[in-house]
């Protein structure tokens, strides 16, 4: 089987990708938590809780809680209080580990070299962290599955910039520069492929335990996204991801291109700039995704919402 990391800030779409992951077979060896969507502490009880709701008992390692360099705000507005709408998650008997996330990330690259792969549904801090800690990492880590950034230049954070590339831009610059091979799936491109009024419906009418569970972990973040995003449903920037790091055949356009970040103090801060001419002679450095099967990608969320 494939051996992950899933990085999570944990609100309603990290959570059903890591059960993604496990619905597809995948050996996830650790869940590390990262500053992001909302307070850090929640982001960890959440992932906890969420084992707890699939009776599963997955190593949960505590990353950054914050960017390296510059500040951040969280998304409450976006996610809910709890990250999964109102409701504020309390795990009942399930505890994070001692070890950190980024002693965890590369303790497990060297545990599985060319094996391990990374799900970054994330800012990417702990990632950036572990790599100047370790840098033989970059070479260990077989792929890093990234959500992030935009292709078109329409941010949601600024106009320009995607919330987990621009809460830790310099993080981002790091990795993007780092020889990892990379996997981006941006937001303006995810947009595209929301849940619409006939979907939702047919989930609600599934009524197993998964389908109740995401019905209510999403409504709060679908209200937004229709009301302030300019959506016809909710959007699902991690799951997506997810879905094209366990099937790759769900992506059906990427280009191979060089990406770098803008990290100055400035209007277009955390900025994906992809050089799509290769006008600055730069090795490409990222599998940038352009379109994915949508069908394929909602027969694994159907799948997943019959998990029991
Ligand atoms: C990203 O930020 C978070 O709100 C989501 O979980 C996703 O990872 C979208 O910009
Ligand atoms: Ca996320």
């Amino acid at each position: 089987s494939r051996y992950f990391i899933i990085d999570c800030d944990t609100a309603e779409d990290d959570i059903m990708s890591l059960f993604m992951l496990l619905r597809y077979g995948i050996d996830v060896k650790g869940i590390t938590i990262v500053e992001g969507n909302i307070a850090f502490d929640q982001e960890v009880n959440n992932a906890l809780w969420a084992l707890e709701f699939i009776n599963k008992d997955i190593p949960v390692y505590l990353g950054s809680r914050r960017p390296i360099v510059k500040s951040y705000r969280t998304v409450e507005n976006v996610h809910g209080k709890g990250g999964i709408g109102d409701l504020i998650p309390e795990p009942k008997t399930l505890k994070a580990q001692n070890k950190s996330a980024i002693d965890a990330i590369i303790d497990l690259a060297n545990t599985y070299p060319g094996e391990l792969e990374f799900l970054a549904i994330s800012p990417l801090t702990n990632l950036a962290l572990a790599y100047l800690k370790d840098n033989s990492i970059a070479k260990k880590i077989r792929k890093v599955w990234i959500m992030g950034g935009t292709i078109y230049g329409r941010g949601n954070i600024t106009p320009v910039a995607e919330y987990n590339i621009w809460v830790d831009p310099d993080a981002a610059k790091i990795i993007f520069n780092s020889g990892m091979d990379l996997t981006m799936v941006a937001w303006d491109l995810i947009t595209n492929y929301t849940i619409d009024e006939k979907e939702w419906k047919y989930i609600m009418s599934m009524n197993t335990k998964m389908s109740n569970f995401y019905i209510s972990i999403y409504e709060h973040y679908r209200k937004f996204a229709m009301q302030y995003q300019k959506m016809n449903g909710n959007p699902h920037p991690d799951l997506i991801t997810t879905s094209i790091a366990i099937d790759s055949s769900v992506a059906t356009k990427v280009e191979k291109q060089y990406v770098d970040i803008e990290n100055c103090d400035c209007l277009t801060r955390g900025m994906t700039v992809i050089d799509y001419l290769g006008v600055l002679n730069k090795n490409p450095n990222t599998n940038v995704v352009y379109e994915i099967d949508k069908q394929k990608f909602i027969s694994m969320l159907y799948n997943l919402l019959s998990w029991f």
